[in-house]
């Protein structure tokens, strides 16, 4: 039986969030040939150009490169996936409909591609990255140009999403088209937690794959965590070996993250390792135990040693030699000049009623847990500064009081974000956002559209202040996310955040882009990234 109030629900259900009626066929019609994230400045036009793919090819003006010919030969691929089904082309090439068309300016068999600066492979994008480029889609005039080779990268991704195809026809259209585009931010990132569930190695890929159709350039790696340690150390194996989930299956190993540091360079991606510390790391004292605080009161406020662990321990000698050399292999192996240093969340439970760390907070006139955190995490910062590094903290670093070098940059993350953004960058501190765009805060429906409506700027600072932005991340915390669903999960409500960090603060119509993420999400299915539908009833073709 249907109660009053279940119809009441459904019936305010259609009417809020539906309307009144309900029509045959998709809520939102995609786009057809638009690009995401939408770029700087674009002239297109109705006319346009055939693309058979069979035919096409790339064609370099000057030096080429290692990582130019693999990113021509993936998006070639590309665009022969793309193309028409069958059933399409078998009627369409009897008709050849689009010959008598006067919007038919003729083929573009190929793309010059220009890039005026060097190209060497040993390159890796950085944190001073410049990702513009110039594409021309004109008559007599098919040029891809730019000053990077990062920059050609997206703009061929651009190009890639120029073509599609028109209901009636053998081959791609791309209609004439000028765009001359640069991202607003430099530090575009996505967050992927690979301790509270193990993301298989193909899935970590497929994720830099998506990233890159999405002009992101920066895979933040929160590789261990509390529950397992799935980096493979060479200096201390047994950190894996006894807090890994499984030692052998839920692992990577050297040449695994070697892998995805060249994946990520390939595609103009930068890999930040995370190695989170002194709070969420009771992985690590599965093998070292030495290295944490224990606890000396239970859970009904009982003080005695109750074999619990806490934080790092900040207060032993000892803890610093270790954490040195495991940084500074770190170091080795990861390429960026960052590191992400964590420093959220430590629980200073484990530090109360602990009587040696109590009696080293006196001996250092240390009164405030606050203070004993900053104390380990300034020696930290410290340390990977002398290692080579520059560091990325949480707020919680900042806000705490430490006194960061000046190339450290503040993760702000927290719910109030926009005083602590405005407290980060008065204090002349560089930031990264990422508080709005958690994507573990699941809503049904479009909820793609809170993480596009937040914007960086808007948290009452100066433009000198805004300037001290440097970008942003979208984050995908592992709780309840593991190899089964971590690509629809992650996609496409990564992209909304993608496209407020690569486009124009004017590009704010949440309505016009739902019709382009339509199509950018299909996009993305057709090149085997299984995302989620974004809006609502619907279908790809
Ligand atoms: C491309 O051209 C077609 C007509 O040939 C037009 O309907 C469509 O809106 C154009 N698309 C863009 C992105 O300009
Ligand atoms: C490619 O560039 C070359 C040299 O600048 C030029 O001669 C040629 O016409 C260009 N081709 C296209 C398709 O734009
Ligand atoms: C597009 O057209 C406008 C107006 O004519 C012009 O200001 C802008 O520079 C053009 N953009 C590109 C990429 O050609
Ligand atoms: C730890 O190092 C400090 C400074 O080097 C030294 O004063 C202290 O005695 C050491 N503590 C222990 C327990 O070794
Ligand atoms: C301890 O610290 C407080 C405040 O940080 C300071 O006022 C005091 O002089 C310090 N005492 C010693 C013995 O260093
Ligand atoms: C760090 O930044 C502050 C404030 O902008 C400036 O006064 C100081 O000289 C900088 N320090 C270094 C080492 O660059």
């Amino acid at each position: 039986m249907w109660t009053i109030p279940f119809i009441a629900f459904w019936v305010l259900f259609f009417v809020t969030v539906e309307g009144y009626v309900v029509n045959p066929g998709p809520l939102v019609v995609a786009t057809r040939g638009e690009v995401w994230p939408k770029p700087q400045s674009q002239n297109s036009s109705e006319n346009y150009f055939i693309l058979r793919p069979k035919q096409f090819q790339f064609k370099v003006n000057d030096a080429s490169c290692e990582i130019l010919e693999n990113a021509f030969e993936r998006y070639w691929k590309i665009l022969q996936e793309n193309s028409v089904p069958e059933s399409v082309k078998a009627y369409a090439s009897r008709t050849r409909a689009w010959l008598q068309d006067v919007s038919f300016l003729g083929y573009i068999d190929e793309l010059n591609v220009t890039l005026r600066g060097r190209c060497e492979d040993n390159e890796f994008p950085s944190n001073d990255v410049v990702e513009e480029y110039t594409l021309q889609i004109a008559k007599g005039n098919f040029e891809l140009s730019a000053t990077t080779i990062w920059g050609v990268l997206r703009g061929l991704e651009t190009f890639s999403q120029l073509s599609y195809y028109s209901k009636d026809e053998e081959y791609l259209r791309v209609n004439a088209t000028i765009i001359v585009d640069y991202p607003r931010f430099k530090y575009r990132g996505l967050l992927l937690d690979t301790s509270r569930h193990f993301i298989p190695l193909n899935l970590v890929k497929l994720t830099l794959d998506a990233m890159s159709y999405n002009k992101l350039n920066v895979f933040h790696w929160h590789i261990v965590d509390d529950q397992s340690f799935p980096y493979v150390s060479r200096t201390f194996p047994e950190l894996s070996e006894q807090g890994a989930y499984n030692p052998h299956t839920h692992v990577y190993n050297p040449d695994d993250v070697q892998t995805v540091i060249e994946y990520g360079r390939q595609r103009g991606i930068r890999v930040l390792p995370e190695f989170d510390t002194p709070g969420h790391t009771r992985s690590w004292g599965v093998s070292h135990p030495e290295l944490l605080s224990p606890c000396y009161v239970d859970d009904h406020g009982r003080i005695y040693e109750t074999g619990n662990y806490g934080p790092i321990d900040p207060t032993r000698n000892e803890t610093y030699p270790f954490i040195q050399k495991l940084f500074a292999e770190v170091r080795e192996v990861f390429q960026d000049k960052f590191i992400h240093l964590g420093g959220d969340e430590v629980e200073f439970e484990c530090w109360e009623n602990n009587p040696t760390i109590e009696r080293f907070m006196q001996k250092n006139n240390i009164t405030t847990y606050e203070e004993l955190e900053s104390y380990y995490i300034k020696k930290v910062i410290d340390m990977v500064d002398d290692i080579g590094f520059d560091s990325i903290v949480w707020e919680e670093v900042f806000v705490n009081g430490v006194q960061t070098p000046n190339n450290t940059i503040i993760h702000v993350w927290r719910d109030n974000w926009m005083d602590t953004m405005y407290a980060v960058t008065k204090a002349g501190k560089n930031a990264i956002l990422s508080a709005c765009w958690y994507l573990d805060h699941l809503e049904t429906g479009g909820d793609w559209e809170k993480y596009y409506l937040c914007e960086p700027y808007n948290y009452g600072g100066s433009a000198a202040q805004n300037k001290l932005i440097i970008g942003g991340e979208a984050c995908m915390w592992g709780e309840t996310i593991n190899e089964y669903n971590v690509i629809p999960r992650v996609w496409p409500r990564a992209s909304a955040v993608a496209e407020r960090l690569w486009s124009s603060s004017f590009v704010f119509d949440s309505i016009e882009a739902a019709k382009r993420l339509e199509e950018q999400t299909c996009r993305m299915n057709r090149r085997g990234i299984t995302a989620q539908p974004p809006n609502g009833p619907g279908f790809c073709e």
